[in-house]
């Protein structure tokens, strides 16, 4: 769960029940999620884009158990869609998923324009079904900036630049621009998740749809410190690709987590990948302990002529362990490395 989600429930008292996540499944099941409604239930939060591996719940099997559940109980709970990844994916790619206001249950989703929204960090927002799903209280009208302004935000003053950024990408790429950018994510997010399992070495957990992201772990492989190991050889290439564990139930699994951005084309993945190889090739080669280590007492040779190189003649070979030293024995013409 995204830690806003904790934040939230902290900050305003609400008591969070979480579904836990089982092996093989990593998203909110509905069934389980509807179990635990009761009649304090405020919402149930569903997520279009799980953090952790980018996959979409099902909100329309939510939708329709709690319609049951309501009905049976007479209770009103209604659902929030956290869509902070897919609400700028799901219209341009899954038009035909149900997973917004088509769904009577859903009252309000938010969205972060800084992830698909293609803008930069600071702009998000939420959306209502009706006017009346937010309830008046909560708006605050002020006056003393020459107009009525109502505020429901819980921060004030904030820049606006993000607002114009986002409009501007609106207008610049319209329907068919985010259409075209959303299909070349899924297509470099697919490169990349071919090429890791073409590796052999790792399991991939995201699905091939939802967020286009490549989330995945080391194949058979129970020792999580060595995601941890691969995210910091692939930081030396440039790379920051997250290493994380799952959380509770599933805390013995470590991840990494590549998110796709419209940025991350094909040739960059495929550089990406041919990093990926070199540091595993480095993790296995330390994985074989430290290399062996020969002492050679050796005797050069005098260069007979200026142009001609000093000869070589290795006189002794030793195993040795601890450090490589350098040092001269026998003059100058001697050394052992
Ligand atoms: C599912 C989910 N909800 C909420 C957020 C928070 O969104 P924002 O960064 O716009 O505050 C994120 C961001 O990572 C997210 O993945």
């Amino acid at each position: 769960m995204q830690v806003c989600w904790e934040k939230f429930a902290r900050y305003f008292e609400v008591e969070l029940k979480e579904v836990k996540l089982s092996e093989g499944c990593y998203v909110m099941d509905p069934d389980k999620a509807v179990e635990m409604v009761d009649e304090n239930t405020i919402c149930v939060a569903a997520i279009l884009g799980s953090t952790l591996t980018g996959e979409f719940e099902d909100v329309k099997r939510l939708n329709d158990l709690l319609a049951a559940k309501n009905k049976r109980t007479r209770w009103d709970t209604p659902i929030h869609v956290d869509a902070a990844s897919g609400g700028f994916i799901a219209p341009f790619l899954y038009p035909e998923l149900e997973w917004d206001f088509r769904l009577p249950l859903v009252k309000s989703i938010n969205v972060s324009g800084h992830k698909y929204g293609l803008v930069y960090p600071g702009v998000g927002w939420v959306i209502w079904r009706n006017k009346e799903d937010l309830p008046d209280e909560l708006i605050f009208h002020i006056n003393y900036l020459g107009a009525d302004q109502p505020t429901f935000t819980l921060n004030f003053s904030k820049g606006s630049s993000q607002i114009i950024a986002q409009y501007y990408q609106f207008l610049r790429l319209g329907f068919e621009g985010y259409k075209n950018v959303m299909e070349n994510c899924m297509e470099s997010a697919r490169t990349l998740r071919e090429g890791l399992l073409r590796t052999g070495r790792f399991d991939v957990i995201s699905k091939e749809d939802g967020v286009p992201l490549v989330a995945f772990t080391f194949r058979g492989i129970r020792d999580g410190s060595l995601a941890f190991k691969l995210s910091a050889n692939l930081r030396r290439f440039g790379w920051i690709v997250p290493a994380y564990t799952m959380p509770a139930n599933l805390e013995h699994m470590t991840v990494l987590r590549v998110v796709v951005r419209e940025d991350f084309g094909r040739p960059l993945a495929e550089r990406f990948l041919s990093h990926v190889r070199m540091a595993l090739s480095e993790l296995d080669l330390a994985a074989k302990g430290p290399v062996p280590k020969m002492r050679l007492t050796i005797e050069l040779g005098p260069a007979r002529s200026a142009e001609e190189e000093a000869s070589v003649r290795v006189v002794k070979r030793e195993a040795v362990s601890g450090h490589r030293s350098v040092s001269l024995v026998s003059g100058k013409t001697k050394g052992v490395c």
